[in-house]
């Protein structure tokens, strides 16, 4: 596996790769990575002939008081363990790579719809940061395929849109999210846990079953919703939100809907804050 820290290294090398007609599937990442991120370099290898995975601490997605300077960062164990999954190219730029005229005044890209609400409306700027250096990443691979997580669910809607509206002649694919034995969704923010906080926080998964659970029982849903915040706080997690959404734009549903519905939790325990979601209807 190669690896590029410029740009223009990695352009040479895809676009050689283009010329022998090979197809280029995409794996966007801020490192430390897992068994999750490693399911989606499999991903990608089956819809493509060559696999570029990037890994980047994107700055303009954090706000102010979030984690940017003590996000993991373990570039070595990434490296072995993207060669070992059948990558073929990482890469991995500084900062001024990506933002050469800097970061807070780059230029940027902004999707109105979808991210006013849940992760938008809790972190602001966080959607135009990924939107903006997705957009960037993207024009720099020129993919055919690009794999994210529905672990980040509001994430993977966005990067839909965008691809769309843009018009980007890249597939997007949504590649299903890697558990723990106890439910937890694999994240590397999971490393900010201890083994016992670890074990508590697979009420998240057990607390969106209960929640479809009740929906296909018939149950109202702000009860569930209710239900499902009293659930997290009694295992001792401060939640965000946990409510039910439409899988398509994430808008309330009217209480009539059964269809086409996902639940979306975020929680804080201890230094962590997690997300998860359980589409209802798959
Ligand atoms: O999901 C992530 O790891 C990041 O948000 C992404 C898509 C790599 C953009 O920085």
């Amino acid at each position: 596996m190669d690896t590029f820290h410029s740009a223009a290294d990695l352009r040479a090398c895809v676009s050689a790769w283009r010329r022998a007609g090979a197809c280029v599937g995409f794996v966007p990442t801020m490192g430390n990575l897992h068994a999750g991120h490693f399911s989606l370099v499999e991903l990608a290898r089956a819809h493509a002939d060559k696999v570029v995975a990037s890994v980047f601490v994107n700055p303009t997605q954090f706000g102010p008081n979030e984690d940017f300077a003590s996000y993991p960062r373990s570039l070595e164990a990434d490296r072995a363990g993207l060669a070992a999954h059948g990558c073929d190219a990482l890469f991995t730029p500084g900062v001024e790579e990506m933002y050469p005229f800097g970061a807070a005044t780059s230029v940027r890209v902004e999707v109105p719809q979808i991210t006013q609400t849940l992760e938008g409306e809790l972190r602001p700027g966080h959607f135009a940061g990924v939107a903006t250096v997705v957009t960037k990443l993207f024009n720099l691979v020129q993919p055919d395929v690009a794999v994210f997580g529905e672990k980040d669910y509001q994430q993977l809607l966005v990067i839909r849109r965008l691809a769309e509206d843009l018009r980007l002649p890249i597939e997007i694919v949504a590649a299903p999210t890697r558990r723990e034995a106890n439910g937890l969704a694999m994240s590397s923010r999971n490393q900010y846990l201890s083994a016992e906080e670890r074990d508590r926080a697979g009420v998240i998964h057990r607390t969106l079953s209960a929640m479809r659970d009740g929906l296909h029982a018939g149950r109202v849903q702000v009860e569930i919703e209710a239900d499902a915040r009293a659930r997290l706080a009694a295992a001792g997690l401060v939640p965000d939100y946990a409510v039910i959404r439409r899988a398509g734009d994430l808008s309330m549903p009217a209480g009539s809907e059964h269809r086409g519905l996902v639940a979306l939790i975020a929680a804080r325990l201890g230094r962590a804050r997690l997300i998860d979601n359980l589409l209802l209807d798959p």
